[in-house]
């Protein structure tokens, strides 16, 4: 059976037979809905996707290859039990600043239970329009609130594979709101400017609060961190990724807001290449005082990471965010356990001669931090660690003179 929305705004497609039998039975395993493309950046396809989320709850709402959907407005994913979004075409998001100024986010799934979205062809795109955006910050507007691509809130089960997301306006896939086992894999990410004005804070995938997300399989390119573990994330494992120009596997920042204790537990990063990043791997911590909080990270492992041409292999900052003359005066509190930095090998870009690792542990804190397997050299072969406030375990040898 094949039919057409009252609206004309998708087709509904389920087996004939079976259907007449079973209708309701039918539609929960096999409906497919296709939404009816308008065709022009003018006409926004978000209404028709969502009729489409709601007429076919459980099923799968595909985006045909070949063909491009305009994202002119938030696109919620209320309704979807189970529902499977298909994109083997194209969203493109518009670039209307008077709407999506403060939105949020452009694709939000909040408070969903169960919800895929795939290629299954490998080739679906979402594309977030955000030359646009980086262009408009700098030359018209700079107070203009980009809206992250999208956003998983106070969700369970919901995986994201097999597709190419680019050209997010800010954060491409935020994970947040104890959000709850929750996949994405076979991912490339894309964004770089064309123009003058750099792709700021296009962080690839930001993580906490939530817990029990996996990201594997991965390809990010941006400039700013590609994989990130914010306040209240645990159970974080990120694995087989390659990084191109980032800011690297970061946690932080944390401790930012004054009376804040920020959170970051049992995690572990392996397997990345960290191409051109500024670290591949490291900690961004406030400092201390009446402006701000403190941190808390306890049992995260980087191993296995390939550095090339990345100005830091390892980075911890307990001066993030604020003057060196604040920090001298509060050093930060946070507290730093069971943190493990293994089998870093590779060159760094030389930008700090032969300095391969900054490590800047917090003042008034503790450094529970063990490196091994630290064999990255700078272009020269140097070797130097700077340390500050790093226990006699560290691992390495340290220089003193750490900042950051
Ligand atoms: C842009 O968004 C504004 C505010 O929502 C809306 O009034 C306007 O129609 C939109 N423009 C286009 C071209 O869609
Ligand atoms: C992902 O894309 C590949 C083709 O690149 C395809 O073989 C595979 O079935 C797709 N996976 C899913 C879950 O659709
Ligand atoms: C932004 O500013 C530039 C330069 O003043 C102008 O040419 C352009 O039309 C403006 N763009 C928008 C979207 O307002
Ligand atoms: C990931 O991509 C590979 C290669 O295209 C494919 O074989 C595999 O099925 C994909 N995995 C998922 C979860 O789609
Ligand atoms: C911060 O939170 C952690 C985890 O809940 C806790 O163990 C630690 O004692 C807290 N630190 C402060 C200073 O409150
Ligand atoms: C440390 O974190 C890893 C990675 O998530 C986890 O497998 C392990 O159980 C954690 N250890 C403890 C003692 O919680
Ligand atoms: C260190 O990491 C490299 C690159 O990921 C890997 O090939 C190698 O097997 C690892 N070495 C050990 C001892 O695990
Ligand atoms: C160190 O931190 C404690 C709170 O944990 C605070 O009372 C003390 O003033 C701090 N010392 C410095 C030098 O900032």
């Amino acid at each position: 059976m094949v039919r057409t929305s009252y609206l004309g705004l998708f087709t509904y497609a389920a087996a004939a037979l079976a259907s007449e039998l079973h209708p309701h039975a039918v539609r929960a395993a096999a409906a497919t809905c296709t939404p009816t493309a308008g065709g022009s950046s003018n006409i926004d396809d978000t209404p028709a996707i969502v009729s489409a989320i709601n007429a076919c709850p459980s099923g799968t709402i595909v985006i045909p290859k070949g063909k491009t959907y305009y994202i002119g407005s938030q696109l919620q994913f209320t309704g979807c039990a189970g529902c499977t979004l298909q994109i083997d075409g194209t969203l493109q998001v518009t670039t209307n600043f008077t709407y999506w100024n403060g939105k949020g986010a452009i694709i939000m799934i909040k408070s969903i239970a169960d919800a895929t979205i795939l290629s299954s062809t490998g080739g679906g795109v979402v594309d977030g329009a955000g030359q646009a955006s980086w262009d408009y910050i700098v030359n018209n507007d700079t107070s203009y609130a980009r809206p992250y691509l999208f956003q998983i809130s106070g969700s369970t089960g919901v995986k994201m594979t097999n597709l190419t997301i680019r050209n997010a306006p800010s954060f491409h896939v935020v994970t947040n709101g104890n959000s709850k086992s929750i996949y994405y894999g076979n991912i490339t990410l894309h964004s770089v400017s064309t123009s003058a004005n750099v792709a700021h804070n296009t962080d690839g995938f930001d993580v906490g609060p939530a817990s029990y997300v996996t990201l594997e399989n991965l390809h990010v390119t941006n400039d700013d961190d590609c994989v990130v573990l914010k306040p209240g994330a645990s159970y974080i494992a990120a694995r087989d990724i390659t990084c191109i120009g980032s800011h690297g596997l970061s946690v932080g920042s944390l401790g930012s807001g004054s009376g804040k204790n920020d959170t970051v537990t049992n995690s572990i990063f392996e397997r990345a290449v960290m191409n051109g990043a500024t670290k591949a791997a490291g900690i961004k911590i406030y400092p201390g005082g009446p402006s701000h909080g403190t941190g808390t990270v306890v049992n995260v492992t980087w191993k296995d990471v390939v550095c090339q041409s990345c100005d830091y292999a390892i980075q911890i900052q307990q001066c993030y965010g604020d003057t060196t003359s604040y920090c001298t005066e509060y050093p930060s509190t946070g507290h730093i356990s069971g943190v493990l930095f293994q089998n870093f090998t590779g060159t760094t870009s030389g930008n700090y001669k032969n300095t391969i690792a900054n490590v800047d542990c917090p003042g008034n804190g503790t450094c529970g931090v063990q490196i091994s397997g630290l064999t990255a050299k700078s272009p020269s072969g140097g070797s130097t660690v700077l340390c500050a406030n790093t226990p006699s375990n560290l691992g390495v040898t340290c220089t003193s003179g750490a900042s950051g």
